[in-house]
């Protein structure tokens, strides 16, 4: 089989590195890629958004099985032009992906479908968005509706905070047009827990849990960013938890999307807060996260090329989906100095060759002749796989430290807090 995977962060490796490890495939291509994936992969030189480019590049290569990775792609509707197109395209259709590009019609559906969420209104003119903030407890949530890379939800603590957000996003423009909407939610407490899940439009699947470390800087502290490291499994869940899930609002989703005629067939990642009063939706998304990937798929010991086959035949019920269920992985991501703000980038990466445990999963990074050098805020991600989470912490540490280029920044806590 030819595989195309579209995209080019550290996600994208991880999942280059499992198709690779298919016997079922001969040709592995990724667009754009990046200087790790061109290791297990043809990288072409294609936007992730180039739509037509993209389309044009699969029917040019008799591409068998496009896998379409990234937010902004399966938004755009990348899927739908590689069907029809006659192109096998994993992933939401472009009505099914508003789950995750539209937090309001997200909001909708949790609320028609009794999904538990959060309390919240949607607004899209300032007068009544604070005259809603008046009646609202604090701290309190605000959300651009829109795509905005993690960074449109603001978390006030004060009347004047939320004011602030709500006329940022509305009149200035903050987060273009993901701000001309906004969701005003209630604040929710409890630890966070990552759950992705394959989709076939009606069967679901949950894999092995996750947590992510969004914050910049140890503690919890700084500004939220694409995520600086994971571990899976990210909680220990009885079975009646699992099933409590399951039955609450994994397939209450899969269902609900199916009724608003939009089957969700993919994977699907539920961001959840375990609240007091039980699990509840924090938001959805309509792919991988990144960085679980890379913690999530070394576990999974199924071929990845048979999932997807059986998520677009839609026979996810017939196949047995199996995990190193003993074992742990810890992903501690290695940024730029400055991210999630400003940066620099094209500093050389040394020590890459010397580390032999970890998997190292690239995400901003370029081939500048022989030498590999930063070129983006997330630069690499080290994933260790051990018998127990302690030892594959202590295992991405000790391989991260190997690993050296100008202005390095990591979480020292990843899967300590
Ligand atoms: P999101 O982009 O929706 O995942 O939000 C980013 C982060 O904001 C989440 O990971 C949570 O830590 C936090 N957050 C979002 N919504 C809420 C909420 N309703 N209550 C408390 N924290 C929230
Ligand atoms: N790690 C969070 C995300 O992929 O959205």
């Amino acid at each position: 089989m030819n595989v195309l995977i579209v995209g080019g962060g550290g996600r994208e490796h991880a999942i280059a590195w499992k198709f690779s490890q298919s016997p079922k495939i001969t040709q592995l291509y990724c667009a754009p890629g990046n200087a790790g994936i061109a290791k297990l992969a043809t990288c072409v030189p294609i936007k992730a958004t180039d739509l037509d480019a993209m389309v044009q590049f699969a029917v040019a290569k008799g591409i068998d099985l496009v896998f379409v990775a990234p937010d902004d792609p399966l938004a755009l509707g990348m899927v739908d032009a590689l069907l029809q197109a006659g192109i096998r395209a994993f992933g939401p259709s472009k009505a099914a992906a508003r789950i995750e590009a539209s937090k309001s019609f997200a909001k909708d559906l949790m609320r028609r479908y009794h999904i538990p969420t959060a309390d919240y209104a949607v607004f899209e003119s300032l007068e009544p968005a604070l005259s809603y903030l008046c009646s609202c407890d604090l701290p309190i949530v605000i959300k651009a509706d829109g795509l905005a890379l993690g960074k449109g939800v603001i978390i006030a603590q004060t009347q004047l905070e939320a004011e602030q957000a709500v006329r940022d996003m509305l009149e200035g423009n903050a987060f273009g047009q993901a701000g001309s909407r906004v969701v005003i939610e209630s604040f929710l407490t409890g630890p966070e827990l990552t759950i992705l899940a394959f989709a076939d439009g009606k069967t679901v699947v949950p894999m092995v849990s996750s947590r992510d470390h969004k914050r910049a800087f140890d503690q919890d502290q700084g500004p939220n960013t694409g995520g600086m490291g994971t571990i899976a499994p990210g909680a220990s869940l009885s079975e009646q938890d699992q099933q409590h899930m399951m039955d609450t609002i994994f397939q209450p989703t899969i269902d609900a999307m199916a009724a608003e005629g939009c089957p969700f067939k993919g994977v699907i990642y539920f961001g959840l807060m375990l609240t007091p009063t039980g699990p509840k939706v924090i938001e959805y998304n309509a792919r991988f996260g990144d960085p679980e990937a890379q913690v999530v798929l070394p576990l999974l010991q199924t071929d990845l090329v048979e999932i997807c086959e059986a998520v677009l035949d839609e026979r996810l019920d017939q196949i047995e989906v199996r995990w190193q269920d003993e074992r742990s992985a810890c992903c501690v991501v290695l940024a730029s100095g400055g991210y999630p703000g400003t940066y620099t980038t094209g500093h050389p990466i040394t020590g890459l060759e010397t580390v032999t445990k970890s998997l190292v999963f690239h995400a901003g990074t370029r081939q500048e002749g022989s030498q590999i050098v930063t070129a983006g805020g997330r630069v690499l991600g080290v994933t260790a796989v051990a018998d127990s989470l302690d030892a594959a912490i202590d295992q991405a540490y000790q391989d991260v430290a190997r690993i050296h280029f100008d202005q390095v920044h990591y979480r020292k806590d990843i899967g300590r807090t």
